[in-house]
């Protein structure tokens, strides 16, 4: 009864919510964060697509010159996280330019070159939303040799079509769930293609508590980001966005919970670099 009463009220508030929302934009559409900007919930991806075609060719420098190098530890320890073991399935969605799976590959090559190497096998999967982010990849995946072991495919996290449930063994996402319009729809989309027992693992921009790094990495956030944005890509409003989305993005707490709530099991979280950065993870059961 209680659960009814409440499931109400939530309903309730939710169409109150929308209503007062709709009035005070003058439409009857839903809105959705674009950095600190309210847009149309419909017109947010074309926005965030625009950012990417923007950036593509810069994105992996412009990444070195904004976290100093950091974002490759990051990226390191979150493959650690994962254990890579021959014969795991992997999606990387919201693959970008395929920086995670190259890693993820790597330490599959360390582990044993020999069968890495004479192995046949697809070991990894990208999926992005933006062509042109996946096309540096390619271009990036010939240099390194990775070529054979990848499959390059254009999707949305939102709605993974192209994917049959209970198929992965992991799911990653790196700094890419914030920039989608929906979160719960991309967790219930990686829970449906992970098999069971298999493992969510995201990465993400956080937040973080510590006063005095907060107002230092404010300042640098807003202050350095958009001018280093415009003097290397040519680009203020992009990296301008990239900053605010990180604002927008739930606490580490919310996400676990929203993490939870879709089904995952488990649910844990690591912060890096006084939570600038999290690690988050889930197992289906
Ligand atoms: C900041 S980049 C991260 C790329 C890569 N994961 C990395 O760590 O370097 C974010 C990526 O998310 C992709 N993206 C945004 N919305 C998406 C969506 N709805 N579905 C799939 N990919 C999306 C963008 O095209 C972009 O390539």
């Amino acid at each position: 009864m209680l659960k009814i009463s409440k499931a109400f009220f939530r309903q309730q508030s939710n169409v109150i919510n929308l209503s007062i929302r709709a009035l005070s934009t003058g439409t009857n559409s839903q809105e959705a964060d674009f950095g600190f900007k309210k847009v149309k919930y419909e017109e947010k991806q074309a926005k965030v697509n625009e950012v990417f075609n923007n950036v593509a060719e810069k994105y992996d420098l412009m990444n070195d010159a904004m976290s100093f190098g950091l974002h490759r530890l990051w990226k390191n320890q979150f493959i650690q996280d994962i254990e890579p073991t021959p014969g795991m399935r992997l999606i990387d969605v919201a693959g970008g330019t395929g920086d995670i799976t190259f890693r993820y590959l790597n330490y599959l090559k360390n582990l044993n070159p020999g069968h890495f190497d004479n192995s046949r096998d697809i070991v990894a999967t990208v999926c992005d939303i933006n062509e042109n982010m996946l096309n540096v990849g390619k271009d990036r995946s010939i240099n390194l040799g990775f070529q054979d072991k990848i499959n390059w495919k254009v999707g949305n996290a939102e709605n993974l079509i192209l994917e049959k449930e209970n198929t992965y063994d992991v799911y990653t996402i790196a700094f890419g769930i914030r920039n989608c319009t929906n979160l719960e729809n991309v967790l219930k989309e990686a829970y449906r293609v992970l098999k069971p027992g298999g493992r969510f693992m995201c990465l993400e921009f956080s937040r973080t508590e510590n006063p005095v790094f907060k107002r230092v990495y404010d300042f640098y956030s807003f202050q350095m980001i958009p001018v280093m944005g415009y003097l290397i890509a040519g680009d203020w409003n992009s990296y301008q966005y990239l900053v605010e989305s990180i604002r927008m993005f739930p606490s580490q707490d919310e996400f676990a919970s929203l993490i939870s709530d879709c089904g995952f099991r488990l649910v844990s979280y690591k912060n890096l670099t006084n939570g600038a950065v999290a690690i988050h993870s889930g197992f289906k059961f």
